[in-house]
């Protein structure tokens, strides 16, 4: 069977210059001020670093401002609850993000819980995270919008349709179990959510339309797993010596599956412009 890739870098780049003519229309010509995310970084994983660097990239590209805030791998609880408090009070600053993984020793509930909901443009804060849950109007987190934007603009049906899920993080399991199966256009979705001690996981994998793995273990999904013409979404990325690979085993999905998003250049730019998008509609809400 013929597979067909879903390109994130081509659909980022049609949505980033939609996002760009908003802020034309809305911000530059009626002189207003330009969005501000604030990013707040702890410690030195490579990869943190690298998706933060990404995201600045961006915002430069775009004309978003940002700010930075760079904390070192020890810093205390306190310093950190303290930045957000500053982030949450600076009138300029639109939104912010606080970069996850953060350290064992900081109380990662009390921190999402510190950010003010109204600038949480993660979406990661129990009061928009419920809203999302209750269907209502909010900041929804910015993988989980960048998947179901990806499959909208391919014109790729979920309603109906059966949905397996593996991995259920915070970032992206969880939330998009949630939005796959709201009712709503780009809902309907029958969701199964499977996750670590998920018993005989290919029996709902072999069932499923739409498969999407973000399990964060390289190569995990399998072309033996899938049934032929799955849609396959791989929300993995990893460092692999030369070579970046994804959640899903490539070459014995490939040809199997009707859909396949590449790693890397499938979810990866979608999320970052995702991100984009909740900093304008902050932005838009604090105007
Ligand atoms: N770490 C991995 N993905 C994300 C994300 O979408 N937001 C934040 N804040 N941290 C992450």
């Amino acid at each position: 069977m013929t597979t067909k890739l879903l390109d994130g870098i081509l659909l980022a780049k049609e949505i980033r210059n939609e996002i760009y003519k908003i802020i034309k229309k809305e911000i530059l010509n009626k002189n207003k001020r330009v969005p501000h995310l604030g990013i707040i970084l702890t410690g030195n994983n490579s990869s943190s670093i690298t998706y933060v660097n990404n995201k600045i990239k961006e915002c430069k590209n775009i004309g978003i401002k940002y700010s930075l805030k760079h904390l070192p791998v020890n810093c205390l609880e306190e310093e950190l609850l303290e930045e957000i408090i500053k982030m949450n009070q600076n009138p300029c600053i639109d939104g912010f993000i606080v970069q996850f993984p953060i350290g064992k020793h900081i109380n990662q509930d009390k921190v999402i819980l510190s950010i003010n909901p109204k600038k949480d443009v993660d979406g990661f804060h129990p009061e928009n995270f419920g809203k999302m849950a209750l269907d209502m109007k909010t900041f929804f987190p910015a993988t989980a919008l960048g998947i179901l934007t990806l499959l909208e603009r391919y014109k790729i049906q979920i309603s109906g349709k059966y949905t397996v899920i593996i991995g259920r993080s915070r970032i992206v399991g969880r939330p998009i179990s949630l939005l796959m199966s709201r009712n709503s256009n780009l809902g309907n979705s029958t969701v199964t959510l499977t996750h670590s001690k998920t018993k005989n996981i290919e029996y709902y994998t072999q069932q499923a339309d739409i498969i999407v793995v973000a399990v964060g273990i390289p190569g995990f999904l399998k072309g033996k797993m899938i049934k032929k013409g799955a849609i396959i979404i791989d929300v993995g990325i990893h460092n692999n010596e030369k070579k970046i690979l994804g959640d899903v085993d490539f070459y014995s999905v490939y040809g199997k599956a009707s859909y396949l998003t590449p790693v890397p250049g499938g979810i990866g730019p979608m999320t970052r412009v995702m991100l984009l998008k909740n900093t304008l509609i902050a932005a838009l809400n604090n105007r």
